[in-house]
């Protein structure tokens, strides 16, 4: 087989982070007294941390000496006006609210359009954006086609929205019951599958139809941008900002995670085009996250987020973003791991059930790879299945969601190919060793968000 040309990343390395390996015992014993669980091990004590690509961005030199210029005022501060301009001009909405990370901003917007009887319906709500819905009281429904959920399926937009079951939603609960359609984008808990340009006029025309605010739900609309461009006709001559302003159009209600392509560590923003929505969200933002012109943030924090959201969409930071995590994928499908096709923009997805078909779904295939890759490799990732979404119905019983999958996210600009390199060798040992890996039972659980706080127990 010709080796593949060298990915060569499009930055040096100007600061660097020692990182440390340990030993698979060591390992194994504080694996152990974290309950098995590895949102709960101390990040010294991982080599490798693929557990999320959000607030782990590298910044860069632009954005770290913008830094020094942040305008720590309480009110009106500059490192605000930049930041305000720069989303006004991005979104072409007018009211922009900053929040300390994306949550903030759901807990505002669906605090305030939701409540009991209340319903929303996505492609797929991320785990925070339904426990901020269902927290209010309301319900949020998934509407996804059959077709965008087989894993093996290629196909080259498979975050949409299934139009037609958010349709009868929409019927089944009444039009004057449905708070928002949230479109997300990048889909992130569907495998960080791209929505198309189509799909999302689709939703826009079923918005209209019946009166509905939509909002986009967009911290990965650089990524999303790079896929309808190389993947959606008549995109291609397009430049990524265009496609993402084009879809930024046709939306109601933009909020995103600045963790992750705004290229920081830390922070969100809810940008809205209804002004009494605006007001009453503005209300809320200043009871519960700050004065409206820092929502939480330091004027550094905002400086950073206004150069990050330009440097995001440059052309060769794109490229090799999708195409680093490309080439995990590959990698990864050479050695026979089976994998959610197309990959996805931010994060490789191993489907556990079928690579450790050897453990059921209620002993949690998926929480068995992320302990063995860190057993194994001292890399850290997470499970996306039935610790994620797993529910219990009236009699206790585990009812398992579609798919159980691991999650391999990609730090923006963190590591190497080398680095990636390492991932793809510690497979060969993760491939050794399969049938020996045993499943988990849940010690102890929390009502919302389990997988961040569970223990487990090695069966
Ligand atoms: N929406 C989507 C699609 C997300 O992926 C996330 C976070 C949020 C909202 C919430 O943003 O973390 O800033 O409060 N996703 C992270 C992840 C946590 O690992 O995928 P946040």
């Amino acid at each position: 087989m010709t080796r593949q040309r060298t990915l060569a990343e499009p930055f040096r390395i100007k600061m660097v982070e020692p990182v440390r390996m340990t030993t698979p015992e060591y390992r194994k014993q504080i694996l152990r007294n974290a309950g098995y669980n590895p949102f709960l091990l101390r990040s010294d004590d991982v080599y490798i941390d693929l557990l999320t690509d959000s607030g782990t961005s590298a910044m860069s030199d632009r954005q770290w000496s913008a830094m020094l210029l942040g305008d720590e005022s309480y009110a009106g501060a500059s490192s605000w006006e930049k930041l305000e301009t720069e989303v006004k001009d991005l979104t072409g909405m007018h009211y922009v609210l900053p929040t300390h990370q994306g949550r903030a901003a759901e807990r505002i917007l669906y605090g305030q359009l939701g409540g009991k009887g209340k319903v929303f319906v996505s492609n797929t709500h991320f785990d925070t954006t339904r426990a901020n819905i269902e927290f209010t009281g309301a319900t949020a429904f998934d509407c996804m086609s059959d077709e965008s959920l087989d894993i093996d399926l290629e196909l080259p937009f498979k975050g949409d929205m299934d139009i037609a079951q958010a349709r009868q939603y929409i019927l089944q609960y009444g039009p004057e019951n449905v708070a928002a359609i949230v479109l997300t984008v990048t889909n992130n808990s569907a495998g960080g599958q791209p929505v198309s340009m189509a799909n999302a006029r689709q939703v826009r025309a079923l918005c209209d139809e019946f009166g509905i605010l939509l909002v986009l739900d967009g911290c990965r609309i650089a990524e999303n941008a790079y896929f309808i461009k190389h993947r959606e006709a008549n995109y291609s001559d397009k430049s990524f900002r265009e496609i993402a302003q084009e879809m930024l159009s046709i939306s109601d209600a933009f909020i995103m995670s600045a963790k992750k392509d705004a290229l920081v560590n830390m922070g969100g923003l809810l940008v809205l085009r209804d002004k009494k929505l605006a007001e009453k969200c503005t209300n809320l933002l200043i009871i519960s996250e700050g004065f409206a012109t820092y929502g939480g943030l330091s004027g550094r924090d905002m400086e950073a987020m206004t150069v990050g959201l330009q440097e995001v969409f440059d052309m060769d930071y794109l490229h090799y973003r999708i195409k680093s995590t490309e080439y995990l994928g590959k990698h990864l499908q050479e050695k026979g791991v089976p994998l959610v096709k197309p990959f996805g923009g931010h994060a490789i997805y191993i489907d556990a059930k079928n690579f450790y078909d050897h453990i059921p779904v209620h002993e949690f295939p998926g929480q068995a790879l992320v302990c063995d890759l860190y057993e194994q490799g001292a890399i850290r990732c997470v499970e996306v299945g039935s610790v994620m979404f797993g529910k219990y119905d009236a009699q206790g019983n585990h009812i398992a969601p579609k798919s159980e999958l691991v999650r391999l996210a990609i730090p923006r600009r963190v590591y190497t190919q080398s680095h990636i390199d390492y991932v793809i060798d510690v497979f060969d040992d993760i491939i050794e060793n399969k049938h020996q890996s045993t499943g988990f039972k849940i010690t102890y659980e929390p009502p919302f968000l389990r997988h961040f706080t569970a223990t487990f127990q090695r069966l």
